[in-house]
């Protein structure tokens, strides 16, 4: 049968450029030169490249600023916040922890601003001292990850730092195309892990279905392989009816693979990218080791940032209504995505792209071999991109079609005027790929 993926596929196989008789397709071709070229005279300057909240929208958060005063109490549940100690988090914080990722409060470490940070600690720990009772990973000839692509740059440079190969799975519209995962795992010992954003994945904003939940839970792999569970966006829904993900842990727990599972988060896109406080999660012996680790170089987490937070947000109800806040910002921003792309594309045959309902990009992809030259195109027209094949491992993108849109920094006139520029370079590029076809 074929799937969802390859029905998609199918669609954008013919574009309405493939169709024209060779004469139309070059008066299309010289028409959006044309336009492109006027486009460049206008000297635009716009960024959709970042994955990060407007100013107007950090901005929401600045009342948080004004928790912790001189005359505050600075305890929390008895402890001192004002002084080293309890490494693994102030109380308050690691409920709230326990609520982002789905494991009780005992079960999480509260720590500093950043979870890609908390990533990279524990896969250098394992690359170095291995999973307890398992051979470090760098002591193995070859240590692999599956990296569901088109997915996140920095997840994949975490490993292929450390000398890890990036194995690219696709990603469908339930997840990380599972048959191929299953397959790999249990064919493949040196297989050792798996990059997951489960909930509004970057860049698709897709939410893994409770089969994909369950079958990553359940699968047969290497004993001391891990899932990297970025829960980045676990709060992030657009509306107010949002994605549901299962809890991976509860099913990892039922037939004894809860080591398996790496959970994290963070308040990154919630109050100050780079100045929230960041969240581990997983069975309570992986709890127990990496905090042993991690207590080696770090005496104590900055526990007044942590404080501010839980006064700010001091539960999952004081969540939801400060995301409500942010979805303001961010619903006509997507809004304009999905309008100027239907506008601009809809019926052609040359791209399809991702309604997320949460999260913070949308993915695009256009026909085969386009998405660095519609990258260049849009740069020599003024509008900033994330570069072409950074969704995939090495930046290499098989089929040259996914480009990464970051809707959520410009404000909403600025991304219009970006949007009309990628309309217009995806259907050059895909005429003159269609006009190059031909000569062919
Ligand atoms: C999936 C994902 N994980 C992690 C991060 C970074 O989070 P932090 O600021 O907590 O390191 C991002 C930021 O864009 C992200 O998209």
């Amino acid at each position: 049968m074929q799937t969802a993926y390859e029905k998609a596929e199918e669609e954008l196989t013919r574009t309405i450029y493939e169709k024209m008789p060779d004469d139309e397709l070059a008066r299309t071709v010289e028409e959006l030169r044309a336009e492109v070229a006027e486009v460049k005279a206008r000297g635009l300057k716009l960024d959709m490249a970042r994955g990060k909240p407007s100013p107007a929208q950090v901005d929401i958060s600045r009342p948080m600023l004004d928790i912790l005063t001189s005359s505050a109490d600075l305890t929390d549940g008895g402890v001192d916040c004002s002084n080293y100690g309890c490494f693994d988090g102030i109380p308050s914080a690691r409920r709230l922890a326990g609520e982002f990722l789905g494991v009780p409060p005992e079960q999480t470490i509260v720590l500093g601003s950043s979870s890609l940070n908390i990533m990279q600690s524990v896969l250098i720990h394992y690359w170095e001292k291995g999973v307890p009772g398992y051979t470090p990973w760098n002591k193995l000839d070859h240590v692999k990850f599956l990296c569901p692509s088109p997915g996140y740059d920095r997840h994949f440079g975490l490993t292929e730092d450390l000398g890890i190969e990036n194995i690219p799975v696709r990603m469908t519209e339930t997840g990380p195309d599972m048959d191929q995962v299953e397959y790999l795992c249990a064919t493949d010992s040196s297989i050792k892990g798996m990059f997951c954003v489960p909930k509004y994945s970057n860049p698709t904003g897709i939410t893994y279905s409770d089969e994909t939940v369950r079958r990553l839970a359940v699968m047969k792999a290497a004993p001391d392989f891990r899932i990297v569970w970025d829960n980045a966006y676990v709060v992030h829904d657009l509306f107010d009816e949002g994605d549901k993900l299962l809890n991976i842990h509860d099913v990892a727990r039922e037939v004894g693979n809860e080591d398996r599972i790496l959970a994290v988060a963070s308040t990154s896109k919630i109050t100050f990218p780079g100045a929230g406080i960041a969240f581990f999660g997983s069975s309570p012996a992986n709890v127990e080791e990496v905090a042993a680790t991690l207590q080696v170089g770090l005496i104590s987490a900055n526990k007044l940032n942590q404080l501010m937070h839980v006064r700010f947000l001091p539960d999952m109800d004081a969540v939801r209504a400060h995301m409500r806040k942010h979805a303001e910002f961010l619903r006509p921003r997507f809004a304009a995505v999905e309008r100027k792309l239907t506008e601009g594309l809809a019926g052609t045959g040359v791209a399809r792209w991702t309604h997320p309902r949460g999260g913070y990009f949308v993915s695009f992809d256009g026909p085969k071999g386009s998405a660095k030259r519609v990258w260049k195109l849009c740069r020599e027209m003024g509008v900033t991109l994330t570069t072409a094949g950074a969704t995939w491992p090495y930046g290499n993108d098989p089929d040259d079609t996914n480009i990464r849109i970051a809707p959520t920094y410009p404000t909403v006139d600025e991304l219009e005027q970006a949007l009309d520029v990628l309309v217009l370079a995806v259907k050059l590029t895909a005429a003159e790929l269609a006009q190059e076809e031909r000569a062919a």
